[in-house]
């Protein structure tokens, strides 16, 4: 019997130019280019163990056995894995995060970078990060961000069909600016619709995904550009855009993932800025609202944020390190 141990640590990321639509081939490459910031709100840790006595896979996420579909695309990062590798074993895995998955935050990005880090750790396998980045991307594409700190940059996938590498990079490190993003919470979030489900409708029958796939690039170039100068306000206003005109294309064909409290918290936003505030909103694929702002506003934004019916806690998140290789005993 072989056994072989590993464990890592992932952050959250938080996409403030979107990626949403795929590349129409295999691999799961984003057919837009996103740029994110590594975010301390949410941490998960996991543990893999391959055991050649294992006759299948084990996935135990905070404390609850998996199986079907969450099982089933852990398993396929492993096998993608033992085929570079050319190991068979199976793995028991065990992952938990920090942040209470009825809230609906728990995200991907965070799953899927500790597990490609640990596996590769486990395995010994000595794997530059953007290799590790590039397998987190495969199973989540959010993910291939979280392997690095700060502010990150996934690129586009090519146009023509390919199965190179692709991995995210990180753009500008986390202390390049102090700007923070203030999550507003709003309902329990589970979504009704995932993201992958989400996009992949989004780009086969909105009639404005094309649209989309026009603007998206160039707000993400006005994103990158504003941060290269510590433009803040530049860069809220493009972010902001870049998450409506990505709703806008889904909620066309009855993608929606807002609430009335999602509105609500998205006019405070725009009454925070008509007084003076600046600070701008982002939404994923749920209805919870993150507002970007400066560290000096982040109280005020965390005070008429709170002060929004049904938000039902309100987090402030500081840009975070990237995933690293942590001792097994630190996974619980
Ligand atoms: C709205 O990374 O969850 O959060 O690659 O299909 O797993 P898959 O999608 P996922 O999509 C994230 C979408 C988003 C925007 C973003 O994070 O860039």
């Amino acid at each position: 019997m072989t056994v072989r141990v590993g464990a890592a640590l992932a952050h959250s990321n938080i996409a403030l130019s979107k990626y949403w639509g795929k590349r129409p081939y295999e691999g799961n490459y984003p057919a837009t280019p996103s740029l994110s910031l590594t975010l301390d709100a949410l941490t998960t840790r996991t543990r893999v163990r391959f055991d050649s006595s294992l006759r299948a896979d084990q996935f135990t996420l905070n404390g609850e056995e998996q199986a079907d579909a969450p099982r089933a695309r852990v398993s396929e990062l492993l096998t993608r894995l033992r085929v570079a590798s050319g190991t068979d074993a199976f793995a028991e895995v065990v992952s938990s995060s920090d942040f209470p998955a009825a809230a609906g935050l728990a995200s991907s990005a965070s799953g899927f970078a500790a597990l490609a880090l640990a596996a590769v750790s486990a395995l010994g396998l000595d794997w530059e990060i953007a290799r590790v980045s590039d397998l987190a991307r495969r199973s989540s594409a959010s993910a291939a961000r979280s392997l690095y700190a700060g502010f990150v940059e996934l690129p586009a996938g090519p146009e023509e069909v390919t199965r190179d590498l692709l991995s995210a990079y990180a753009v500008a490190p986390r202390d390049h600016v102090d700007w923070r993003l203030v999550v507003a919470v709003a309902g329990d979030g589970s979504k009704a619709v995932g993201s992958t489900r989400g996009m992949n409708e989004t780009s086969r029958e909105s009639p404005y995904y094309a649209a989309w796939l026009d603007l998206a690039p160039r707000l993400h170039a006005e994103l990158t550009a504003a941060l290269a100068v510590r433009d803040f306000e530049r860069f809220g206003a493009a972010t902001e855009q870049s998450a409506l005109a990505m709703h806008a294309s889904a909620i066309a064909i009855g993608v929606v993932y807002w609430s009335g409290v999602t509105l609500d918290a998205l006019s405070a936003v725009r009454k925070l800025r008509a007084t003076g505030t600046l600070a701008f909103a982002t939404i994923d694929a749920g209805p919870h609202v993150k507002v970007l702002c400066r560290a000096a506003d982040a109280n005020v934004v965390c005070t008429h944020l709170t002060a929004v019916p049904g938000v039902t806690r309100v987090i402030e998140a500081r840009a975070a390190e990237g995933a690293r290789v942590i001792p097994t005993e630190e996974v619980p």
